[in-house]
């Protein structure tokens, strides 16, 4: 029980929250293996045993899709609902629409696990669930808003903390790309055409793909930034007028990045070049953000040595910085001319999605877990120090690796010699592409090992814990 301004008490309806931060904790354990299993299977092709189900196109949508949508899903999900009730200090509105939430998108994620192994796919990346579970999770997104929102306007401070402000973003944003990128004719349960056709249909994907990126992978992911930063560094953000700038520039330059993706293609020239230019001018609202979370702990650097959460927050903002400087650099047009089809790119995806979803997301789960389970903190500290180490080196020989795999195989395939023939052929850039792949298995096997550490320290937090206990008590009692 918490006392509101009036001195009401509220009691928060934590029960969602746990599930879908242990759920997160489960796929993200699955997700993860998945990759490890798809990158082994880059350095030994025969690993697919030869059986259609377990074959490199099939399991590769299964990776996204359950690292994305399973694993970030649950974590958005769960610290949404976390974080709307305690700075509005609310209870969560309609509390058995928010179970049907949880059990909404637990239906997608199995939906997924069976249907992309099967080949069941739209084709459309990051979009390729069919049109029966776009559905379902049309009706689940509606469901989240009218919680999310509901809990919003039945607030009892009358301010909207800034971390709602990118929950809330992400959540329309996610809707309005889902709805238009998912339009298709049906042609049986399992088979449907995009109902747009050529370079609309690029368009439209990429324009979904790219804000995917920033609103799925970042406007929420910030909003735990906002609020889990300033909690467990017990400061309060360094700026916050930055962070509404910060808001409303990010929001409106995602929007129109998406033709980066589509250099070089059969889109008009012209709006190449706007995606570009929006991607260059996005650095600036990026770094801000990064800028705004990093300076929170200004004053309290020490705090950084020993707290191994604050190790994970903080450094997730490093990558986030990282990959939203290498973004721009990507693209400009010369520069995508290398790095476009190689493994450069993957090494990017990594280091936002390792790097800051990933350690971001994490940070979070440490803070919150406990707290949900009637404990000071994790089971387990120096596990938690052991799980940053493990999960920092696996990115770095991950994104190392591919950075380096990616500039040789662009610059390979653009050697020409005097008389104008290639001088390398492919399959010798896959040759010297192979020693890269064994080192990005080995930091993905280290990411992984790092995750079922987590795994095994939330089991016995949650064994040991006393969920009827109210979360301990916060230092900014607006925030609670
Ligand atoms: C143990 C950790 C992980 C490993 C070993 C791993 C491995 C891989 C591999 C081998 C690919 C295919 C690359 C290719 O086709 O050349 C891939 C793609 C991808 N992964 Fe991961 N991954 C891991 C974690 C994650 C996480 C946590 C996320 C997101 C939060 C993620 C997001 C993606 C995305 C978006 C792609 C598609 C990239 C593209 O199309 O360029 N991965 N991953
Ligand atoms: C300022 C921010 C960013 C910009 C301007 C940017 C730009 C780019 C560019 C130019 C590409 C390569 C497109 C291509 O050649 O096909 C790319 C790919 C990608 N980026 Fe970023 N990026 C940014 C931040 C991020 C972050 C933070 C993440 C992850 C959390 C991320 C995830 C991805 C993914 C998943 C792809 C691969 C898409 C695909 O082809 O499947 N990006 N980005």
């Amino acid at each position: 029980m918490k006392s509101d301004q009036r001195g009401l008490s509220v009691a928060y309806f934590d029960t969602p929250v746990r599930w879908f931060a242990l759920a997160a904790v489960l796929w993200g354990v699955v997700g993860m293996l998945v990759g490890v299993i798809i990158a082994a299977q880059l350095a030994w092709p025969e690993l697919n045993f030869g059986i259609s189900w377990l074959s490199y196109g099939r399991l590769r949508p299964l990776h996204t899709n359950a690292v994305i949508f399973a694993f970030g899903g649950c974590v958005l999900f769960a610290t949404a609902y976390h974080v709307v009730q305690r700075t509005g200090q609310a209870r969560l509105f309609a509390p058995g629409l928010a179970m049907f939430t949880f059990w909404g998108w637990q239906l997608v994620i199995l939906l997924a696990a069976v249907s992309l192994p099967l080949g069941l796919t739209s084709g459309k990346e990051y979009a390729e669930l069919e049109w029966p579970i776009d559905l379902l999770i049309a009706v689940v997104w509606v469901a989240f808003a009218v919680v999310f929102f509901g809990t919003v306007g039945t607030r009892k401070v009358r301010h909207i903390y800034v971390a709602n402000w990118f929950f809330g973003a992400f959540i329309i944003a996610v809707a309005l790309l889902h709805i238009v990128n998912s339009a298709a004719i049906p042609v049986s349960l399992t088979k449907s055409y995009s109902a747009y056709a050529g370079v609309q249909d690029a368009m439209v994907q990429w324009w979904y793909g790219h804000n995917a990126v920033g609103f799925f992978l970042t406007a929420g992911f910030l909003g735990m930034m906002y609020y889990y930063i300033p909690k467990q560094a017990e400061r309060p953000v360094y700026s916050y007028r930055l962070s509404i700038v910060h808001f409303w520039a990010l929001i409106f330059t995602y929007m129109w990045a998406g033709p980066h993706h589509l250099h070089y293609t059969a889109l008009p020239d012209w709006a190449q070049s706007i995606g570009m230019i929006f991607s260059l001018v996005l650095l600036a609202p990026s770094w801000g953000g990064m800028i705004n979370g990093i300076m929170t702990l200004s004053g309290a650097w020490h705090k950084l040595r020993d707290d191994p959460i604050l190790k994970f927050l903080i450094v997730s903002l490093s990558f986030y910085g990282m990959s939203t400087f290498e973004g721009p650099m990507m693209s400009i047009k010369t520069v995508n001319a290398v790095s476009h089809y190689t493994d450069w790119t993957v090494g990017h995806v990594h280091s936002g999605a390792l790097g800051w979803v990933g350690l971001i997301s994490m940070g979070s789960l440490y803070y919150l877990i406990p707290r949900m389970y009637g404990r000071k903190q994790m089971f387990s500290v120096k596990a938690i120090e052991l799980h940053f180490w493990i999960a920092t080196i696996g990115i770095v020989l991950y994104i190392a690796a591919m950075w380096i795999a990616g500039v040789m195989q662009g610059l390979m395939w653009r050697a020409v010699n005097p008389d104008g023939t290639l001088v390398y052929s492919f399959v010798e850039s896959v040759k010297a592409t192979y020693p890269f792949y064994v080192i990005r298995l080995l930091g993905g096997l280290l990411y992984l090992s790092g995750m079922l550490l987590m795994a095994w320290n939330v089991v016995m937090t949650v064994r040991s814990g006393r969920p009827e206990v109210a979360a301990v008590p916060a230092v900014n009692v607006a925030h609670a």
